[in-house]
């Protein structure tokens, strides 16, 4: 393996899903947002979460990440159920052992790529400062963006700003990487770089992997492909 090779301590965990329900009150109405869902994800073997606009994804990726609770059902993580945590393990959870990755990047403006990818080592307490900024620049290097080191994300283009972002969500060495609609706001050059990067992690450094696409030219890429519809896993037909 390449001189990134001990980056990545943590491997993946298993991700279990089990009739997990989220449902969210708007006005008189209740928006089954996610209405019983059920899957496994297992390390080293990248999952794409598909299906139409409104199904369900975001909210899933948000339970499995640990940002929101479902109303009902168990989401296990290595054996353990996150309905189980008080909020200061969530928390913990949502911050050591989750990279999550978003369509709109989510880097901040004011710091440049650097201090973006240093900036979650810094929140969690993680390696002295000499120690954040080498693996910052290593992370930099895995995603092809050590070159811009210094650039603050108004520098960068799209595409440059989800490989940023990319290396942020690693910055804490994650067993979990949630990716939604990470190739969005890209081009085509840029999807394939983003889409492959995301692969390796699962292949290479045994990551735990889901991205929520609708991009067949993401989704016919990954290995196994769960389809939500209306919130629940879509019935073969
Ligand atoms: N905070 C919220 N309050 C009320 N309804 C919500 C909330 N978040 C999501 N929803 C609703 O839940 C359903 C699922 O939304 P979600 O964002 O998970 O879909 P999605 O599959 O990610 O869609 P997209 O592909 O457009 O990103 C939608 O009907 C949405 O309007
Ligand atoms: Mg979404």
């Amino acid at each position: 393996m390449s001189r990134n090779g001990d980056l990545f301590v943590h491997p993946g965990v298993p991700l279990k899903g089990e009739q997990v329900v989220k449902h969210y009150q708007v006005g008189v109405d209740v928006v089954h947002a996610v209405d019983g869902m059920s899957l496994q994800v297992e390390p080293e073997m990248p999952v794409a979460l598909v299906g139409v606009s409104g199904c369900g994804k975001s909210t899933l990726l948000n339970l499995l990440g640990g940002v929101d609770r479902p109303d009902s059902g168990s989401i296990w993580v290595d054996g353990v159920d996150l309905c189980g945590l008080s909020e200061r393990d969530l928390e913990e959870y949502r911050l050591t052992k989750v990279g999550f990755v978003f369509q709109t990047f989510n880097l901040i403006p004011s710091l440049t790529a650097q201090e973006n990818v240093e900036l979650p080592m810094t929140m969690a307490g993680w390696l002295g400062a000499h120690d954040r900024h080498d693996r910052a620049q290593r992370l930099l290097e895995l995603v092809g963006m050590e070159k811009k080191a210094g650039k603050r994300p108004d520098e960068l283009s799209g595409g440059e700003q989800q490989r940023v972002s990319i290396a942020v969500a690693l910055s804490n060495d994650p067993a979990i990487i949630l990716a939604d609609e990470p190739t969005a706001n890209l081009d085509h050059a840029n999807l394939e770089v983003v889409a492959a990067l995301l692969i390796q992690l699962a292949r290479d450094y045994h990551k735990t992997v889901v991205i929520a696409t609708h991009d067949p030219r993401v989704f016919s890429k990954v290995p196994s492909i769960l389809e939500m519809e209306e919130g629940k896993m879509k019935e073969k037909s």
